[in-house]
């Protein structure tokens, strides 16, 4: 009998010890805020993953970033294994809008809140809050940019959107329309690249629909790639007379740079004003150079912090502060939007630099 009582409270013993062990090995891999981002091959999500490393030295909650490396499966999975290890709060940046649903429906349904960080995720009710530049007043200076350096009359516009598959190309696009197109309308550009865009060049403002049909033509899928290889055919197929002086929408800084390298090498192009978006570092080099002529700047700290503070609100069980809603082809999503700054060589400096975003040494010939 008193061997069996030995027996039994070596068994206990053995027990707890084993369950402490488990709770300790939970814990030290319970992550409270899952992190999602799209891709490490774009230099814009690498820079977002630096300033989230910076923005979470001091915090209490423990966090972890993954990268989707544009597979929505892979970023299913990155959610599930997120999901596994007990977040609370999960911040994602979807690869693909609508296909980022399944991943965010499973996240949810684990009592999950969800934040959609950058590109809203669509056509789900699976999304709490999202945080976001304003992605219309970027395609908005972009034309603007165009249009306050277009030389002359009849000038050749060549445009160029980015991925069908992320709201923003849509959002960015809008905007850049909503100025352009009255310009086109009375004279100041012909459209040079894209049919879709020229039937439609009477409409002031276009449905979803419109949209698509013309971004189905001018799609870089952001992949610089992609937007070289569609300038060098856009260029191929251009007239003489939509060469000379010509003004180029380009989405982001990716592609700005190698359809600019294209639009450069061709002799028949005499000058080119291009856009461009995210203030990556070779685009800051390339203004300073005047190869590329602005970029939006979207201080992704801001952003950051306010993704954090929204998860941190909800941690603590607070409401996080909101300042309107976009909506995502479902659902109302109660969203946080931040400015943006048009940046080019004129502003370069105070714009980048002096506000600490960048230091003076990554750069050749700043003055
Ligand atoms: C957009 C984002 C831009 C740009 C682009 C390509 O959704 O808002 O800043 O980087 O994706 O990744």
């Amino acid at each position: 009998m008193k061997r069996g009582l030995k027996a039994i409270s070596i068994m206990v013993v053995v027990v707890l010890l084993a369950m402490a062990a488990a709770a300790c090995g939970s814990s030290a891999n319970k992550v409270d805020v899952g992190i999602v981002l799209p891709t490490k091959d774009e230099p814009r999500w690498v820079q977002d993953e630096q300033r989230f490393k910076d923005a979470l030295k001091g915090t209490n909650y423990s966090t972890e970033i993954l990268f989707s490396q544009g597979s929505s499966a892979k970023e299913k999975d990155n959610v599930d294994s997120l999901v596994a290890k007990g977040i609370k709060v999960l911040i994602i940046c979807p690869q693909d809008g609508d296909a980022a649903a399944a991943a965010v429906e499973g996240a949810q349904k684990a009592g999950v809140k969800v934040i959609s960080y950058d590109r809203l995720i669509t056509n789900t009710s699976a999304v709490d809050y999202y945080v976001t530049f304003d992605s219309v007043a970027v395609g908005k200076a972009q034309g603007q940019y165009l249009i306050d350096h277009a030389k002359g009359k009849g000038e050749p516009l060549y445009l160029y959107a980015g991925a069908a598959s992320d709201n923003n190309a849509f959002l960015f696009f809008q905007g850049a329309w909503s100025v352009l197109q009255p310009k086109i309308a009375d004279g100041t550009f012909k459209i040079a690249n894209s049919s879709e865009a020229v039937a439609l060049q009477g409409n002031s403002t276009l449905t979803r629909d419109q949209e698509s049909k013309i971004i189905g033509q001018i799609t870089t899928n952001w992949d610089a790639n992609e937007a070289k290889n569609k300038a060098q055919t856009n260029l191929t197929a251009a007239a003489a007379d939509m060469k000379g002086d010509v003004a180029i929408l380009a989405p982001n800084d990716g592609t700005a740079r190698s359809i600019a390298d294209v639009f450069a090498s061709d002799k028949a192009v005499t000058s080119y004003v291009v856009t461009g978006q995210d203030a990556e570092k070779a685009s800051v080099q390339y203004i300073i150079d005047g190869k590329q002529s602005m970029t939006v700047f979207k201080d992704v700290r801001t952003l950051v912090k306010d993704a954090m503070g929204m998860a941190v609100s909800l941690l603590d069980g607070k409401t996080p502060e909101t300042t309107g809603s976009y909506n995502n082809g479902k659902i109302d999503v109660k969203a946080k939007q931040t400015n943006v700054i048009v940046v080019d060589k004129s502003n370069v400096k105070s714009a980048l630099i002096d506000s600490g975003y960048y230091p003076a040494s990554d750069f050749k010939g700043l003055q």
